[in-house]
């Protein structure tokens, strides 16, 4: 991971804002970024406003889909008139000053006669950290950022994109449901889930933020998952997300749900180098996408699941849901690979033949050391472990 520190280019030597209106607003432009949850990645969700000192707000904006206009151009856009001298420009991602699908946000600033900025939070990637804001100033433009808990918020808001810059892997969520035994399956064919209502209704929402979601052949194998998003949230989905499975002997089979609705929604299925060749011809007759790790014999190469996670992050992935069974997250577990773990515990108890984790594992340790919901809930314990990952912030302190 790229250190950071207080010394990293431009936006370092700015001051911290300590103004109450200020972090009320930064707070809100955070809010607003979340309009483009479902729309703009990879790019990160940034809203913006223009406020007067009174906290008068004059317009509003939000990146809203790759390949439209960013938030602080949307916002002086929308603005009628003239932006007044006494201004500010709340932004929650610092602008940028770089030509990419579209023309640099610190251009829209200047040319609209902005005399104030603020930021909620720097940008991590070190090739473009402190470069807008570096402009700005130079234009003699007041530049300032946010307090240091506005920034981990909004850092926090695009964990993902973030991961991808400074890590070069998505931010891995695990989601699972388990029996208060820690079975991931009830064994019984009657009362197939394991989950509830709570955790059925939030799994689209999740799926529907993530750039990918991700299982193990053994889910494929035993339950034939969509994957997809559905409910009121698939109409807003910009692009549904990358349905993955992890199958290193290349066994998904050309009748699962999968294989056969790959032509609707993207299927891409990674497995080793030296997987069957035979199969993944007809997989890709079926509209299904193969990857093969590369052969990790040299010493040092990634282990199969690094190397995945870095072509889906290559690939424009910034969020991986991970829905797998007990074995593939005991694999993401032992590398380290999860960011924040969501889990739903019911209150049954299943066989214990049935796969899962062991009561002493950690993650089940965590899960059950959650409060219990009050009675009423299918699910007795919700909880949301981590987030491991602390995102370094563009400038700590
Ligand atoms: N309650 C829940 O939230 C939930 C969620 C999902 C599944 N389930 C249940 O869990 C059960 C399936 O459990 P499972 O553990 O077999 O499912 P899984 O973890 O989704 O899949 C396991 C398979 O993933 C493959 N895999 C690929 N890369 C791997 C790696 N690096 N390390 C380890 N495995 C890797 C392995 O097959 P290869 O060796 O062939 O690659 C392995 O057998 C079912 O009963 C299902 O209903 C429950």
């Amino acid at each position: 991971m790229t250190p950071h520190t207080d010394d990293c280019m431009g936006a370092a030597a700015l001051p911290r804002t300590d103004r109450g209106l200020d972090r009320f607003l930064l707070d809100r432009v955070i809010d607003l970024a979340e309009l483009g949850r479902f729309g703009a990645r990879p790019n990160p969700v940034v809203g913006a406003l223009l406020a007067t000192p009174d906290g008068t707000v004059l317009a509003t904006g939000h990146h809203a889909a790759i390949g439209s206009a960013h938030a602080e151009r949307v916002c002086l856009d929308g603005l009628t008139g003239d932006v007044p001298p006494d201004a500010t420009l709340y932004v929650s991602l610092e602008p940028c000053s770089h030509h990419g699908r579209t023309p640099p946000c610190t251009d829209a600033i200047i040319e609209h006669g902005v005399r104030r900025v603020v930021f909620s939070s720097g940008d991590p990637n070190p090739d473009t950290a402190g470069r807008g804001p570096a402009r700005l100033a130079a234009a003699g433009i007041e530049v300032l950022r946010g307090p240091s808990d506005v920034e981990r918020r909004a850092l926090q808001q695009n964990a993902g994109f973030h991961s991808v810059h400074l890590r070069g892997r998505p931010y891995v969520t695990a989601k699972w449901a388990m029996t208060s035994n820690g079975r991931f399956a009830t064994g019984d064919p009657e009362q197939r889930w394991v989950s509830g209502a709570m955790s059925r209704a939030l799994v689209h929402g999740l799926r529907a933020g993530s750039g990918a979601v991700a299982c193990g052949i053994g889910t494929v194998l035993a339950d034939d998952p969509q994957m997809t998003v559905r409910g009121e949230l698939a109409d807003r989905v910009a692009n549904a997300p990358l349905r993955v499975v992890l199958d290193r002997a290349l066994r998904l089979p050309l009748s699962s749900t999968l294989a056969r609705t790959a032509r609707e929604a993207p299927v891409l299925v990674c497995c080793t180098h030296d997987a069957a060749p035979e199969h993944e011809l007809a997989l890709r007759e079926a509209g299904v996408e193969v990857w093969r790790a590369p052969a990790a014999h040299e010493p040092g190469a990634p282990c199969m699941l690094a190397a995945s996670l870095a072509m889906l992050a290559d690939r424009g992935v910034n969020d991986l849901l991970l829905e797998a069974g007990p074995t593939l997250l005991q694999a993401f577990w032992d590398g380290d690979l999860i960011d924040l773990a969501i889990a739903f515990v019911n209150g049954g108890v299943a066989p214990d033949d049935q796969p899962g984790l062991s009561l002493d594992h950690p993650l089940a340790t965590r899960v059950l050391a959650e409060p219990a919901q009050p009675s009423g809930s299918d699910e007795r314990h919700v909880a949301v472990l981590h987030p491991a990952w602390e995102i370094p912030g563009s400038c700590a302190g």
